[in-house]
C-alpha cells in the first residue's frame, strides 16, 4: 500500500526530543523526506539515525531557532538537500516556568539548552 505522505519532504523543529521525535520519525514511516533541526546535535543525529535504520530519509540540521539567521539556514538547507519543503512542523518550544507577573523580556526571550 502506498504510504501516505511518499515524496513529500517536511521540516520537524524540536526533533531532538518529546513530540517533535516523534512527529518526525512518524512522518518519515509515511514516506516523507524530514528535515530534522535542533540545537543539540547528538540527540539530533541519534534521532536521523533511527529514522534512516528503518529505512526512512532524514536530514539533522543543528540550528537554534531563535536566532533568525539559523531558522532562516534551516529552509534553505532543506531546498538544498531534498529541493523543495511541502510540510512545516514549527514544533520547537520550551516551557516557561516562572510567574508572568514580574517575568522579564530577558527572562522571557531566553531559552535555556537542555541537558
Ligand atoms: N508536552 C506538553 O505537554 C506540551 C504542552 C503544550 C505545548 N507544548 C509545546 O510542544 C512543543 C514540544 O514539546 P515537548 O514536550 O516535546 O518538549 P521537549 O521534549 O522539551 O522538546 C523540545 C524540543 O524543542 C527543541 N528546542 C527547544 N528550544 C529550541 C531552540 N531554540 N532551537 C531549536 N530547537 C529547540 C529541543 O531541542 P534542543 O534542546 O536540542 O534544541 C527539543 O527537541 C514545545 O514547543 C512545547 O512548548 C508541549
Amino acid at each position: 500500500m502506498a504510504r501516505k505522505l511518499e515524496g513529500k519532504v517536511a521540516i520537524v523543529t524540536g526533533a531532538s526530543a518529546g513530540i517533535g521525535e516523534a512527529t518526525a520519525i512518524a512522518l518519515a514511516a509515511e514516506g516523507a523526506k524530514v528535515a530534522i533541526a535542533a540545537r543539540r546535535s547528538g540527540h539530533l543525529n541519534a534521532v536521523a539515525e533511527r529514522i534512516k535504520n528503518s529505512g526512512g530519509q532524514a536530514f539533522p540540521i543543528v540550528a537554534d531557532v531563535a536566532n533568525e539567521i539559523q531558522a532562516r539556514d534551516i529552509v534553505e538547507r532543506t531546498k538544498a538537500e531534498f529541493s523543495c519543503v511541502d510540510i512545516l512542523v514549527n514544533n520547537a518550544g520550551v516551557a516557561y516556568q516562572g510567574e508572568i507577573d514580574g517575568a522579564n523580556t530577558s527572562e522571557l526571550e531566553s531559552i535555556p539548552t537542555q541537558m
